[in-house]
């Protein structure tokens, strides 16, 4: 067994109250809001997962000063990080490739604020970043005037940036928050208004954390509209629980008669709670509570208990909203009831090909599952058998793979497990401690 492998064992019910690490998409966009800000910010609750720490790294690799510590007795709680802004167009050209590691969000946001500067940067990454595509970036930001190249619109990107770069108006193709936020972020450097027309809303973690820092956002219609060279003002904010982490927690509660689990301070923005509405299509009992606002995010508590599970079709439409989420949720349907998934054709591009690998592990587990070029359809009329599934170091899979495990009759072996350290450190100790 390799040190990379966890053994699952089967568990009745879960039970219990908990936290849930901060939020890794709105933990990179205050961290690179920080860097472009004037004065020093303070980040309570980053999330501790390692696509986080690639984009500080990144960032004090460009000259920003950043300084970590462990905020009040925390674990679960994240890291509480200070970060010295640099003022828009601030960086310094580092001396070496920058590593986004494993993360997609932190090469393909930072690209928007390194096309902004004059310098040339190689950002990298690892084995799974280097198969991702980047021209869904790399278009927009050349028509602002930036040049990067890149092999087949895969990374290492070469970035030639320039500090005139011109505002665009820009109409997503692929449904995507960070292409959204790339544009928008090097639009907060250009001469102008630079406008991204969305035809499916997504996550708008990068409009409300601007707007935290002072800058002015317009909405109009389907479109996020911004003025350049506006200044961010530094700021002590909070980073709510990630509720895309939470998503695995929950479909375990789901999955498992007789479960009641509460999660505290976890983010409800409504472009990231879909989740919530399909658990309860598909069966569970779920309420949120404790409703507040921390620098414009949603936050509240939420309490999931088993329900027996029905069949499910999630629509094209609905993907967008889901797609962090459909690992957790085709796990979770393999314990009961039946999903059907389509229009989800992006899953293919994430950490890894999220369709062809989530149905190979999940069927190695013993699960009735069907592949579509587009999607996949669970039946979850069998108990699950467990058995040995490769999570092929993408944090999803790993999770996916251990909520569908504790449901089986025999115990499993999850195959480079400890990628959930990507996303969510402690996964796995968290849901032990929630085993009755
Ligand atoms: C993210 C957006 C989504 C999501 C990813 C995080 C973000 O990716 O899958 O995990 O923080 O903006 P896309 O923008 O590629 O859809």
């Amino acid at each position: 067994m390799s040190s990379d492998d966890v053994i699952i064992y089967p568990a009745t019910r879960l039970q219990g109250r908990m936290a849930i690490p901060g939020d890794k998409s709105i933990s990179h966009r205050y961290a690179l809001l920080a860097a472009l800000a004037t004065g020093s910010t303070t980040i309570e609750s980053y999330s501790e997962g390692l696509d986080c720490a690639s984009t500080l790294q990144c960032l004090a690799a460009l000259g920003v000063p950043i300084n970590i510590s462990q905020g009040e007795n925390l674990s679960p709680r994240g890291h509480e990080i200070r970060i010295e802004g640099r003022g828009l167009g601030g960086f310094t050209q580092p001396s070496a490739p920058l590593d986004a590691g494993n993360s997609g969000s932190t090469m393909r946001m930072l690209t928007g604020v390194l096309a902004a500067h004059s310098f040339q940067s190689l950002l990298d990454g690892d084995k799974s970043l280097r198969q991702r595509p980047m021209n869904r970036v790399i278009v927009p930001l050349e028509r602002m005037g930036a040049s990067i190249k890149a092999t087949n619109g895969r990374p290492p990107l070469t970035v030639n940036g320039t500090n005139e770069l011109k505002p665009i108006i820009f109409k997503t193709d692929t449904p995507s928050a960070q292409v959204k936020s790339a544009v928008l972020l090097a639009g907060l450097h250009a001469d102008g208004v630079t406008s991204v027309h969305e035809s499916i809303q997504t996550r708008n973690h990068t409009e409300l954390a601007l707007e935290a820092f002072g800058v002015k956002v317009e909405h109009k219609d389907n479109q996020v509209l911004l003025a350049g060279r506006q200044n961010l003002k530094a700021l002590t904010l909070r980073v709510p629980g990630d509720i895309s982490s939470a998503a695995f927690v929950m479909a375990a509660a789901a999955a498992l008669p007789k479960s009641d689990v509460t999660i505290v301070d976890v983010g409800l923005n409504p472009t990231r709670t879909a989740i919530l509405q399909v658990l309860e299509r598909m069966g569970a009992l779920v309420e949120t509570s404790n409703h507040k606002c921390l620098d414009g995010e949603p936050s509240g508590t939420i309490r999931i208990r088993y329900g027996l599970l029905r069949k499910v079709e999630i629509m094209p439409s609905e993907v967008p909203g889901l797609i962090d989420e459909l690992p957790a949720l085709a796990a979770l349907a393999t314990q009961g009831g039946e999903l059907l998934v389509r229009g989800a054709q992006e899953l293919r591009v994430k950490e890894s090909d999220r369709i062809s690998l989530l149905t190979k592990g999940l069927r190695c587990l013993g699960a009735e599952i069907e592949e579509f070029q587009d999607g996949f359809h669970v039946q979850g009329n069998k108990k699950l058998t467990g058995g040995r599934a490769n999570a092929y170091g993408d944090h999803r899979l790993a999770m996916a793979f251990t909520v569908a495990a504790l449901g089986a009759v025999g115990p499993s072996t999850i195959e480079d497990a400890t990628a959930v350290n990507v996303s969510y450190p402690g996964f796995f100790e968290v849901l032990e401690g929630l085993r009755q």
